[in-house]
């Protein structure tokens, strides 16, 4: 093991909030988030949705990144030092989650380098919903082209985290990070001022109660633990390299006020501009590869804005595949002495390899299914709905009963400073998250 001596940390405490910032804002945001809102009645989504993350989104935020600040160690390591026992496992678990998300969210945001190139080049057009629709089919369901961008897209991500906790992420971060507000700020401000918008800015800010469900609460729950990278320990990972003084409930603050602004922004950037263009907000998964292209083709400015949005969720998938992998990478480094290069590169190829059964599923083997889902949507069930819940349920229920002392203390630090938001952290960990998170959990199992 490593010692923490040489453990690299983050230049700064700015440096930190991007960086976890770039992980939670991801295609989550940008492509889970406004379908989820479109289909589970806009504005009574968004409140429900808000309550949720600023409740136990921050606190179980808060838990992640304070234990990876103490431990200093990947999510395995952390729990093994903190308490030992069984709750490596939890880590352990965390890690096998990060490498299934890995191999499917690379084939999503392959799609979306692919989307750059085929609207530059003109290979899709027009604003036909049936040609586009049956454009994406075609396009994800041929064996070698997706495979390839999955591929690209794998290699990116793995020479960011090569290049080590502040050349390679911590840099991407500061870069990629400001680029990506202003395009998603632009984006909104055009969809807003569209003729016709005002309906669709309606329909996402007056809530309308009548269409909330228990499904749409769990939608919610489920979409802000995975908007907000929690449940399989990429906070403890990035917390592992916050040197011990930084205040953590600010930190997280700052994270979760980011991720939500990102969401709302792309909320405020795809349905108004749905609405002007008469499509379905409902669409689902489809909103994004299908719906929006025909709507950018109907839009003044369309033939650039259109490409940029691709740029956009391209930006936001990177930042997002780096804090997937780093987990892992940080897991092999810590407890198995491996150097950082070989370590990735075995993640990387390992995970490419789990990438190739997703990506066909889509096409040539779509008939292979396992409980009614294709290998993509059979990963993305079992992580997103099973185990980063279980993860984000296992977490709380660590840092409100089992380490819940020595972290307190480590939470009011040497000043006392936050010994309010103690008390109420406490709370959400000990009784509301767990309780809250078993419900998604149950659900997502019979649902
Ligand atoms: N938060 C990322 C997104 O919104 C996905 C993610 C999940 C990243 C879990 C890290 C851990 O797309």
């Amino acid at each position: 093991m490593t010692t923490t001596a040489a453990r690299e940390h983050w230049s700064s405490r700015i440096g930190f909030i991007l960086v976890a910032a770039g992980s939670a804002v991801g295609l989550g945001n940008i492509w889970k988030f406004p379908f989820e809102a479109g289909s589970n009645g806009g504005g009574a989504f968004l409140i429900i949705y808000l309550a949720i993350v600023f409740s136990i989104g921050l606190a179980v935020m808060t838990a992640e990144i304070l234990i990876g600040r103490t431990a200093q160690r990947n999510p395995a390591g952390a729990l093994k030092l903190l308490k030992g026992g069984p709750w490596p496992a939890v880590g352990y678990l965390g890690i096998l989650t990060a490498f299934v998300i890995l191999s499917f969210y690379v084939v999503v945001a392959g799609w979306t380098v692919a989307y750059i190139v085929k609207l530059i080049s003109g290979t899709i057009s027009g604003s036909d919903p049936d040609a586009l629709g049956a454009a994406f089919g075609g396009f994800i369901g041929d064996p070698v082209e997706p495979v390839l961008y999955a591929a690209f897209f794998m290699a990116v991500t793995a020479a960011v985290v090569i290049s080590g906790v502040r050349r390679g992420i911590e840099r991407a971060g500061r870069v990629l990070m400001p680029l990506l507000f202003l395009i998603i700020v632009l984006l909104a401000v055009r969809a807003m001022t569209l003729p016709g918008a005002a309906e669709g800015l309606a329909f996402f800010l007056q809530p309308d109660f009548s269409a909330v469900t228990t499904g749409t609460v769990v939608a919610a729950l489920g979409t802000a633990f995975f908007s907000l990278s929690l449940g399989m320990g990429t906070m403890i990972t990035y917390g592992s390299y916050l040197k011990p003084t930084e205040n953590v409930p600010s930190a997280a603050l700052s994270v979760v006020v980011l991720d939500t602004s990102v969401a709302v922004l792309a909320g405020l950037a795809i349905l108004p501009a749905v609405f002007a263009f008469g499509a379905d907000p409902a669409a689902g998964p489809g909103l994004t590869f299908i719906t929006l292209p025909g709507v950018f083709a109907q839009m003044p400015g369309g033939a650039w804005l259109g490409p940029l949005f691709f740029v956009l969720l391209a930006i936001a998938a990177l930042t997002s595949a780096v804090s997937i992998m780093e987990p892992v990478t940080a897991y092999l480094i810590d407890e198995l002495s491996i150097d950082r290069r070989t370590a990735t590169l075995g993640v990387a190829g390992a995970a490419f390899l789990l990438s190739i059964p997703s990506s066909l599923s889509m096409g040539l083997w779509a008939d292979y299914t396992l409980f009614g889902k294709g290998f993509l949507d059979l990963m993305d069930f079992l992580a997103t709905n099973i185990t980063l819940p279980l993860g984000g349920l296992l977490i709380s229920v660590f840092a409100g009963w089992i380490a819940h002392d020595r972290l307190c203390s480590e939470l009011n630090g040497p000043d006392g400073g936050v010994r309010r938001f103690t008390h109420v952290w406490a709370i959400l960990v000990k009784f509301v998250a767990p309780a809250a998170i078993a419900i998604i959990l149950i659900d997502g199992l019979t649902g």
